[in-house]
């Protein structure tokens, strides 16, 4: 089935798929998504890896099955099932996915697919911080916090915060979910905007994030696991038009996790997630403009190891 003029990374899903005849709608930069008629998505997690928003020429073998396996966690926790309505319907079985009138056989997928409800995506990115590091601690200490106090897209941050302290409380910092380009720091009112001025849209998606970062950092700090930030995507659901928890949820592509043992502010933190893999990049000399650079087999080894360890230290 490998294909020379096909990326490497691609064998691990959609040749699997498009000989049966469903045809892929969509390729994100990690997901390949099958569209299943009655407003029913198939999304397919591949072992891809993106970061400053270039996919990597290789991948990272079983990636896909762990963001799949901690995605489906969540989104089936009734401790998120009491905060807000999610995407999720059900698994893919080994003996196929109903399709229309067919049933496409496909166990090759079957730990690293879900089959979700469609939902119109909203242009944003929702992020909690709990803990300050990563971009917001580099413009923080761009605009001088470390003597003073600062104002980061509308967001009030007092001097002297080091890398990787804990934020007094968590913060809301939301970007642009852009098609090309990195991502942008929303202003309150820039939010807003974005959300076609739809207040009550607007507050749902600041509520229900920060509920399921407050409820999903607890959980993890009981196994010694510090969430010290999380990204959530949301979408209006085409039939009931309510907003709904969409895409991807506390995976290490979109959550930076940390040892609570190890965790010591003023440096940056042993990450069971892709900062990883972007100190790498960085360290390379990478522009972080594409082409990303390929990952040398020790980076692809240690990323693999460190998903697997967060997925069993955190769901397992
Ligand atoms: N329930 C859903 N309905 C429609 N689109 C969805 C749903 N869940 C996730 N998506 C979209 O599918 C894509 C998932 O693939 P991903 O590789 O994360 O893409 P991206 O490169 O945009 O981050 C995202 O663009 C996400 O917004
Ligand atoms: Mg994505």
């Amino acid at each position: 089935m490998a294909n020379a003029a096909v990326p490497e990374v691609m064998v691990d899903s959609r040749p699997f798929l498009e000989p049966k005849g469903l045809q892929c709608t969509h390729q994100g930069k990690v997901r390949d998504t099958y569209d299943l008629g009655n407003r029913t998505l198939l999304i397919v997690a591949t072992d891809r890896i993106s970061t400053f928003d270039s996919v990597h020429p290789n991948g990272i073998p079983g990636k896909g099955g762990v963001l799949n396996e901690m995605s489906t966690f969540w989104l089936t926790h009734p401790l998120i099932g009491r905060i807000c309505q999610t995407h999720y319907l059900r698994p893919v079985l080994e003996w196929g996915i109903p399709a229309g009138k067919r049933v496409v056989k496909c166990p090759e997928i079957a730990t690293r697919a879900m089959i979700v409800r469609r939902a119109k995506p909203l242009p944003v990115e929702c992020i909690v911080r709990g803990y300050i590091t990563g971009s917001l601690y580099a413009e923080y200490k761009e605009k001088g916090g470390s003597e003073r106090g600062v104002i980061i897209a509308g967001n009030p941050y007092q001097a002297g915060w080091k890398d990787s302290d804990r934020l007094p409380r968590p913060v809301f910092t939301p970007t642009t979910k852009t098609q090309v380009g990195h991502d942008q720091n929303l202003t309150k009112e820039e939010f807003l905007s974005v959300l076609d001025k739809d207040q009550n849209a607007a507050a749902v998606l600041l509520e229900v994030s920060m509920a399921i970062y407050d409820m999903a950092a607890e959980y993890a700090l009981r196994r010694g696991v510090i969430i010290a930030d999380a990204k959530f995507e949301f979408g209006i659901d085409e039939e009931t038009r309510e907003v709904i928890l969409i895409d991807e949820v506390l995976t290490p592509d979109s959550s930076r996790f940390w040892d609570l043992n190890d965790y010591e502010p003023g440096r940056p933190q042993r990450a069971m997630d892709k900062q990883y893999v972007r100190d790498w990049g960085i360290k390379s000399g990478w522009n972080r403009e594409p082409p990303a650079p390929k990952l040398p087999a020790e980076v692809v080894a240690e990323t693999a190891a460190r998903y697997q360890e967060i997925k069993k230290r955190l769901i397992d």
